[in-house]
Order: C-alpha cells, then sequence, then structure tokens
C-alpha cells in the first residue's frame, strides 16, 4: 500500500450517520456489485441514527469504518439478530469507494470483522452474498476461507440481463 495513504479504522456514533448515508448514495452510484443504486440507500439520516446507537448495544452486529483524513472510504458490517436459533450467523456487508479500492482495504476491514466477530462470545458463523461475476470479491472471501454454499439464480436484473448470487458462508 501507498505509504502515504495513512487509513484508520473505527465504530461510528452517531454523528457519522449524515456522511454514511452520503458515502452509501455515492458508492452505490460507483458499483452496480451492490444492490442499491446511486441515492437508492433505503435508510435515511435519522434511521442510520437508530441503526448506529442498536448496533452498538448489539453484542454480535458491528458497523466498522475506514477513514482518510476523517473522510469515510469504506463501510464493513456484519449484522445479526437476536433470535435464539439465528443469533449466531452475521450477515456481512462491504464497501470501499472506487479510488481506494485494490490497496488492501478490504481485507484489512474484513480481517478486523472477522477478529471483532471471533471474540465476541455469540457469533460462530459469517455469511454474505455476492454476484457470481463479481471476481475480485468472491476471490477476496474465499481468501479468508468463505466456501460457496449455494446459488441462487437471477435474483439481480441490470438493464435486462439477469445475474446470479452465491451464498458464502464461513464457520468461525
Ligand atoms: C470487493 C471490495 C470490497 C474489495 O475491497 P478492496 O479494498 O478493493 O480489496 P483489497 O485491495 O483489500 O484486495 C483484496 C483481495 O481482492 C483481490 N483483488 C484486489 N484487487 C483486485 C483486482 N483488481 N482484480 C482481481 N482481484 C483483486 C485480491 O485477491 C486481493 O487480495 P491480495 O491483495 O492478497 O491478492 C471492493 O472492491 C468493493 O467495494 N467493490 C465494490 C462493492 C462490492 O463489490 N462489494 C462487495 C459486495 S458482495
Amino acid at each position: 500500500m501507498d505509504t502515504e495513504i495513512k487509513v484508520t479504522y473505527r465504530n461510528p456514533t452517531e454523528d457519522d450517520a449524515k456522511n454514511i448515508v452520503d458515502f452509501y448514495n455515492l458508492v452505490g452510484g460507483e458499483t452496480t456489485y451492490l444492490s442499491f443504486e446511486e441515492n437508492e440507500y433505503p435508510l435515511n439520516v435519522k434511521e442510520v441514527k437508530e441503526l448506529i446507537i442498536n448496533t452498538n448495544h448489539q453484542i454480535n452486529s458491528t458497523i466498522l469504518l475506514a477513514l482518510i483524513n476523517g473522510k469515510i472510504i469504506g463501510i464493513g458490517t456484519v449484522s445479526s439478530g437476536n433470535k435464539v436459533k439465528s443469533k449466531h450467523c452475521g450477515e456481512l456487508g462491504i464497501v470501499v469507494t472506487e479510488k481506494f479500492q485494490s490497496i488492501g482495504i478490504g481485507k484489512e476491514i474484513i480481517y478486523q470483522l472477522l477478529t471483532w466477530a471471533k471474540s465476541n462470545g455469540v457469533t460462530t458463523k459469517i455469511q454474505l452474498d455476492t454476484r457470481v461475476d463479481n471476481k475480485k470479491a468472491v476471490k477476496l472471501y474465499k481468501k479468508f476461507g468463505f466456501k460457496i454454499e449455494g446459488k441462487l439464480e437471477n435474483t439481480t436484473i441490470i438493464e435486462g440481463k439477469y445475474y446470479d448470487l452465491y451464498v458464502m458462508g464461513l464457520m468461525l
């Protein structure tokens, strides 16, 4: 990685809510690999504030921001429910803004999320889904030991073309 670039990683506070919404709305337009388009992020600032508060109270969910000079350039999340039978499963989400991709930030976010998950005392499985043609993401997940557990066919449509999703999972 370029030694000039200093990336910091931390959990958000309520004050980050607007920047998080702006970031997701921006990256939604940078890539077709996210489930939402530009300005289509489903939560507003108030809802993200509530999400941050709730997440901070949950043992088995987390949000991790990657920042350069205080500006969000990547976000990783692990989201889990509270049901007895499934609270051990966390759903992983990740995005790094285009300008700072392919310099190791995604790998560091996943490493930190998995390290956190292994030590929270509840999470024993991480799962995610990713487009089959998202070669970079699939390679990244496999590098951490994720296995392809199945394929959901034709679950995404872009300009009339259907795409399949891999369901991937990792036992911790
Ligand atoms: C997928 C994503 C999170 C990866 O983050 P990143 O910071 O670009 O990835 P890293 O630089 O940490 O690279 C991690 C691994 O990805 C692979 N990779 C990175 N750049 C690559 C490239 N240009 N081509 C192919 N593989 C690549 C490599 O396996 C790399 O590991 P290595 O450096 O040990 O070989 C990021 O590209 C992204 O946000 N993409 C758009 C949104 C997205 O697809 N999110 C995931 C949805 S499931």
